[in-house]
This record gives C-alpha cells, sequence and structure tokens, in this order.
C-alpha cells in the first residue's frame, strides 16, 4: 500500500453504532498500524467508564479529556484511530485531525445506527431519552460536520469486512 497513508493516522469519525471500533481493529489489521480507540483511552487516563465519567464530571468535562487525549494520540506515530461520536464537532479537534491525519466518515442510517447501538448498553447520550429520537437529532447535527471527513464510507446492515474492505480501497 502507498506509502504517504502510512506516514499519517486514519481517524475514523461517525456517529454511534457507525462501526467506528470494530471497522477501525480490522482496518488497522490490514494496514499493519497499531489501533487505538479514542474511549477505551479516556477511561484508561480517568480510572472509570464513560457512562462513569459523564455523572460524575459532566459532559464538558469529557469533551476537554477528549480532546487532550486525541490531540495526544495524534501528536505520536502514525495509528488507527476510532474517536468517540462526539470528538469530530470540536473545531480544535477538527484542525489537529487535518493537520496529523486523514479522516474518515463512517456513514450509516437511522436504522443501521439504532440496531447497533441497541447491542451494548454504556453510552450516556442515549441513556434518558429514547435513543432512536436522540440519534436522529444528532444525525442532522453532526453529519453536516461529519462531511467535512476527507474520505467516506456507507456502513451497511451486514458483515463488518464489507465495510472494512470499501475504507481500504478509497484510502487506497
Ligand atoms: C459520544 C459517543 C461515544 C462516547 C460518548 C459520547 C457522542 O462514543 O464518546 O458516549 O457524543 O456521540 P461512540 O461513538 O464510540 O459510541
Amino acid at each position: 500500500h502507498s506509502p504517504e497513508i502510512h506516514a499519517k493516522s486514519i481517524v475514523l469519525v461517525g456517529l454511534m453504532g457507525a462501526g467506528k471500533s470494530s471497522v477501525g481493529r480490522r482496518l488497522a489489521q490490514k494496514l499493519e498500524l497499531p489501533f487505538v480507540d479514542a474511549d477505551r483511552e479516556i477511561e484508561n487516563a480517568a480510572g472509570c467508564t464513560i457512562p462513569e465519567f459523564f455523572e460524575r464530571f459532566g459532559e464538558e468535562e469529557f469533551r476537554r479529556g477528549e480532546r487532550r487525549v486525541i490531540q495526544r494520540i495524534l501528536d505520536g506515530p502514525p495509528v488507527v484511530l476510532a474517536t468517540g461520536g462526539g470528538a469530530f464537532m470540536a473545531e480544535d479537534t477538527r484542525e489537529a485531525i487535518a493537520a496529523h491525519a486523514v479522516s474518515l466518515w463512517l456513514k450509516a442510517d437511522l436504522d443501521v445506527l439504532f440496531e447497533r447501538v441497541s447491542r451494548r448498553q454504556g453510552r450516556p447520550l442515549l441513556a434518558k431519552q429514547n435513543p432512536r429520537a436522540v440519534l436522529e437529532k444528532l444525525m442532522e447535527e453532526r453529519y453536516p460536520v461529519y462531511a467535512l471527513a476527507d474520505l467516506e464510507v456507507e456502513s451497511r446492515r451486514g458483515p463488518i469486512e464489507m465495510t472494512v474492505d470499501k475504507a481500504y480501497e478509497v484510502l487506497m
């Protein structure tokens, strides 16, 4: 594969349930790069889970930690980085990503997102209200911003490998 790609990190953006972590892990294997999950890094740094973090310190503090963690990762050697769904909404994070990495939006429709988030707990933004309605609202707010990513790939229902292969192709 092309050396320019290897020289830069690849940052996956998209809504909760888009498959950023599952696609990211497999894409990293294919590209022979380390995989890093920003949410897990925040949890390790904080010593608690994301729902606990929201509960104790609130969303604003989470966003500050998230920006710092992503900045630090981007300053290091190239990786495939899965970001939390809100990360790309911060302008300074988008600038850091643009400076150091190639961004790839995993675009999924509401049904796919809803099906996937229903399989796993631990997303504080979806815990208190109707998750489908929240996702719909977040799609409206965030999709115009995610569209600023360098590349995009549809994340459809079915085997994750399909999305991994499409991501690999658009990166090459
Ligand atoms: C969030 C997405 C989550 C996590 C936090 C907030 C968001 O990550 O960072 O719950 O604002 O969309 P995933 O997209 O990996 O679920």
